[in-house]
């Protein structure tokens, strides 16, 4: 399938572009990663993998992408707090926009045959009027985050117009797996996992009534798979169409780990979108995708995961069924 191409993957130090450069070396592409680890982890990152730390927003970017001469590019890179988007909107602009720009820029120049990116579903539709929400629902983000991903996938379209750069665009759902900070805001799967596994009590903002789509990222890399020879020029839903609340995610979860307590209860967060799921029948028309792994399964994946790096760092305290140790561990469920 690779052809002898090359890959490069922005972000490939993270949790879904490490995932990311593992399958595309198994399909035998020459890989390429881009990341400044500013959230990404050097243990993510694949030796078979050309690794370069750079900022997307240095212009040295444009330099290395000109020497690597990558065939696709899947641009992962970005700022992806939606609580750190409100506190610093030039910031978030500055790497999810002007990062992008910089990508497409380069990438144009050297003749790149696609660009997959990695856009939200979660913050880009607001509280939507109906559920499962559809691929051309009102676009109206209620945060930084979502409006820096919004208008880098313009910069797409117009890069496809002007110079016929082809993309896709896919706008994943709440995604979750392996690799997962569980010390980021969002990832209420990595979250609570961690927290179960270590006898802390997690905690819920509000009621966990909220409800998300949580899709796995396994599926997440497939779809990008998919997308190399399909649905060009066009955006898509990335997710399961089913609205999962915090509270179901915390009851699968402390059935998986044999956690005994109940979650702590914090305040409500505010900006926060309150019920979501995203239709992805576009995806299934135009990528011939369908999201393989239900939910159960995939929370024992990244449970098992969790025990196997919590067993390996020696980090495990005292027996699961014993009482909540310590102060709670912070959760959330951000619409990514
Ligand atoms: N995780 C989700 O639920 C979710 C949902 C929707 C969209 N996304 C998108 O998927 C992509 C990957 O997200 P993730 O969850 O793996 O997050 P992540 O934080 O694990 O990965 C982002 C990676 O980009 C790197 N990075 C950030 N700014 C950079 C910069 N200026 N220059 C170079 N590298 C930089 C980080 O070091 C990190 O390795 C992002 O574009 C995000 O917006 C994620």
């Amino acid at each position: 399938m690779a052809d002898g191409k090359t890959a490069l993957v922005t972000g490939g130090a993270g949790f879904i572009g490490s995932h990311m450069v593992d399958r595309l070396l198994e399909l035998d592409y020459r890989v390429v990663i881009l990341d400044d680890l500013s959230t990404g982890k050097i243990k993510n990152l694949n030796s078979k993998a050309v690794f370069h730390h750079t900022d997307i927003t240095q212009p040295a970017m444009a330099e290395i992408i000109q020497r690597e001469q990558p065939d696709l590019v899947f641009h992962m890179a970005a700022q992806t707090s939606v609580t750190q988007s409100t506190k610093d909107p030039i910031g978030d602009a500055n790497a999810n926009v002007l990062g992008t720009l910089r990508v497409l820029e380069a990438s144009r120049r050297v003749g790149v045959e696609k660009i997959i990116y990695s856009c939200t579903g979660g913050a880009l539709y607001g509280d939507p009027e109906s559920v499962p929400c559809p691929d051309d629902a009102k676009i109206t983000p209620v945060s930084p985050y979502g409006m820096s991903k919004w208008v880098a996938e313009q910069y797409l379209y117009f890069y496809y117009q002007q110079y016929r750069l082809h993309y896709t665009s896919l706008r994943y759902g709440n995604v979750y797996g392996p690799r997962q900070d569980p010390h980021g805001e969002a990832g209420v799967v990595a979250i609570f996992s961690q927290s179960m596994l270590e006898g802390k009590q997690p905690q819920i903002f509000g009621d966990g009534t909220q409800e998300r789509d949580f899709v796995s990222v396994f599926d997440v890399v497939d779809a990008n798979i998919a997308a190399i020879d399909n649905g060009d020029g066009k955006a898509m839903n990335i997710a399961t169409g089913e609205a999962t609340s915090v509270n179901r995610i915390f009851e699968l979860l402390r059935s998986i780990t044999e956690y005994k307590w109940d979650a702590l209860h914090g305040p409500q967060r505010t900006g926060e979108v309150y019920r979501i799921s995203l239709d992805w029948s576009r995806a299934a028309t135009e990528l011939e995708w369908s999201p393989k792994i239900g939910l159960e399964e995939g929370l024992r994946l990244t449970v098992d995961y969790f025990r196997e790096f919590m067993d390996l760092a020696g980090n495990v305290s005292g027996s699961l069924g014993g009482h909540p140790g310590g102060s709670a561990a912070g959760n959330a469920a951000s619409a990514g």
